[in-house]
């Protein structure tokens, strides 16, 4: 008797439960957001470029939280720290997926590229291996072999001063793959540098409206020849773009190891654990690594170009570095990272390049792995969420006038380094943070301490001597990230026969 009362008491009770999810459902509506027209929604609504203005905008109007919808797929924008705090970071592995593209699909991206990976087991294995070798404590093996790019790189922008910005992507690509692969981009061959600038070059079709089929996944499904020459040619090429940074660099340490030659790298280390012919496990170490090196280079690369860029502008900003770094560093040695704390200012250059312009300003969205429901609304399962960082680390509530470049922002009175959490967003957030921000970390600091300890970086003169105007653009696209448009600039050493002498020793 009482186990049939029980039976009944559970039976209405799930019977109620679902009632309660069903009428929530229905009746909670999505959050708000500009008018739909019908079938393709807001296609026409979201600008091509610095759509992330577009957003806060809207958010003005509308709430921290708006919906948009193309072709009927729902896509949630956050606007504010608030927002993703309570959305999604009150919750965050509901929010912990990656929205479906299809060009990826078709390019054979999506079950081996993190960027474009479901939440899946197969995701969990790569992301745990780039975590391992990249979380703080790891990175720290990586110290002597910074040093030595940072040395090579000093020497090569002693040759030639106005390359120092396109060198910045030499010296984040030498640091990277050395690490990773035990490769000398001074000495190796640059086919295997090159597979990584070429891989870049499809990369942006992964954005929301690069390409049709994206927002009409149903049109994948006929040949790509049928979608037209080129689109069948962007997929036949970007598919052997991202099987080359995956393979190329390591069937290359796999012929090192074979012939005796391999230099000590991450990948030579996880290969030495495993039972020969593991053909799984080789797979997930060789796409975990090619994600670092995929993801590792421009990125770095497009942040320190930021820096760059406002150290020709405003010479007071360098001066004050310098004054920070001679006082502290001197001339006779390299800065290092016990340097660190004592380096406030510096520092602070970082967290505005990070700030001002923000590399990725819309992240990469995830997507929602269940029906969120909150107070005032629902987020249904499969939405697209996007955390709008362009918006928040340029809030001028937050960050007074936000356009300016300002590293005395995140300095206190007394000129120590106020922390800022919300500089982190962007490396967006939840469980699909990027996974390679204390790397950048290290990549961005020392290059920043060490250039700036020896060089001047001023404006580059044209042959007659004249000097050419530093200009900062940005297409506002995304298609490369949010990197400044390449400029003119130089480093000048600040005294050359000394900083020879010191490199000598190296
Ligand atoms: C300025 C430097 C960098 C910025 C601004 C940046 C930013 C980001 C952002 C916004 C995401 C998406 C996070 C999310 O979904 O919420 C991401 C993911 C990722 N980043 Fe970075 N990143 C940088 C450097 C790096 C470096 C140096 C590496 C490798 C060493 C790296 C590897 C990755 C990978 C593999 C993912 C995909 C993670 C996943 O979806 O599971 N990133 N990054």
């Amino acid at each position: 008797m009482e186990q049939s009362i029980l039976l009944a008491a559970t039976v209405a009770a799930s019977a109620l439960a679902l009632h309660g999810y069903f009428s929530r459902r229905s009746s909670l509506p999505l959050p708000p957001g500009p008018r739909r027209l019908p079938i393709i929604g807001n296609l026409l609504d979201i600008p091509k470029v610095y759509p992330w203005i577009k957003y806060s905008e809207w958010a003005k109007k509308y709430g921290d939280v708006i919906s948009l919808s193309v072709f009927g797929h729902t896509m949630i924008i956050l606007n504010t720290h608030e927002a993703i705090k309570n959305v999604v970071l009150a919750r965050s592995t509901k929010f912990s997926g990656r929205p479906h593209v299809q060009y990826a699909d078709m390019a054979d991206w999506s079950t081996s590229n993190l960027s474009v990976m479901s939440a899946t087991r197969e995701w969990a294995d790569r992301y745990r291996i780039m975590n391992n070798y990249f979380r703080p404590k790891a990175i720290q093996r990586y110290r002597q072999v910074q040093t030595e790019k940072l040395v090579s790189m000093m020497k090569r922008v002693i040759k030639d001063p106005n390359n120092v910005q396109n060198d910045t992507r030499k010296y984040a690509a030498a640091f990277i793959m050395d690490v990773v692969y035990g490769f000398d981009v001074e000495t190796g061959s640059q086919h295997l540098v090159q597979i990584n600038e070429d891989f870049q070059k499809y990369s942006y079709l992964l954005l929301p409206g690069a390409l049709i089929v994206n927002s009409l996944p149903i049109l994948g499904r006929l040949p790509p020849w049928m979608l037209g020459h080129e689109f069948a040619t962007l997929v036949e090429k970007g598919r052997e773009a991202w099987r080359r940074v995956r393979e190329d660099p390591f069937n290359w340490v796999k012929a090192g190891i074979k012939g005796g030659t391999a230099k000590e790298s991450l990948v030579r280390t996880s290969l030495a654990d495993l039972a020969e012919g593991d053909a799984n496990a080789e797979r997930v170490i060789s796409d975990a690594f090619g994600n670092v090196f995929s993801a590792g280079v421009d990125t770095s690369y497009g942040t320190i170009r930021n820096a760059l860029l406002q150290m020709a502008l405003q010479p007071s900003i360098q001066v004050k570095a310098q004054e920070e770094l001679d006082r502290v560093v001197g001339s006779e040695r390299l800065p290092n990272f016990d340097d660190r704390a004592n380096l406030p200012y510096i520092q602070a250059i970082l967290m505005e390049a990070l700030r001002w312009e923000p590399l990725i300003p819309l992240g990469i969205p995830h997507k929602t792995e269940e029906d969120v429901f909150l107070d005032d609304f629902y987020i249904p399962k499969g939405a697209m969420v996007i955390g709008n960082t362009g918006a928040i680390l340029t809030d001028p509530a937050r960050y007074p006038d936000p356009g300016a470049f300002k590293p005395e922002r995140h300095l206190s009175a007394d000129g120590q380094v106020v922390d800022d959490p919300l500089i982190d967003y962007a490396f967006g957030f939840g469980t699909r943070r990027c996974p390679g921000r204390h790397f950048f970390d290290m990549t961005t600091w020392l290059y920043l301490a060490t250039i700036l300890t020896f060089f001047n970086i001023t404006k580059a003169k044209d042959e007659n001597g004249n000097e050419i105007p530093v200009e900062v653009k940005y297409d506002g696209a995304l298609a490369f990230g949010h990197a400044p448009l390449p400029f003119s600039c130089a480093a000048v050493p600040r005294d050359l026969a000394r900083l020879e002498r010191l490199l000598q020793q190296y």
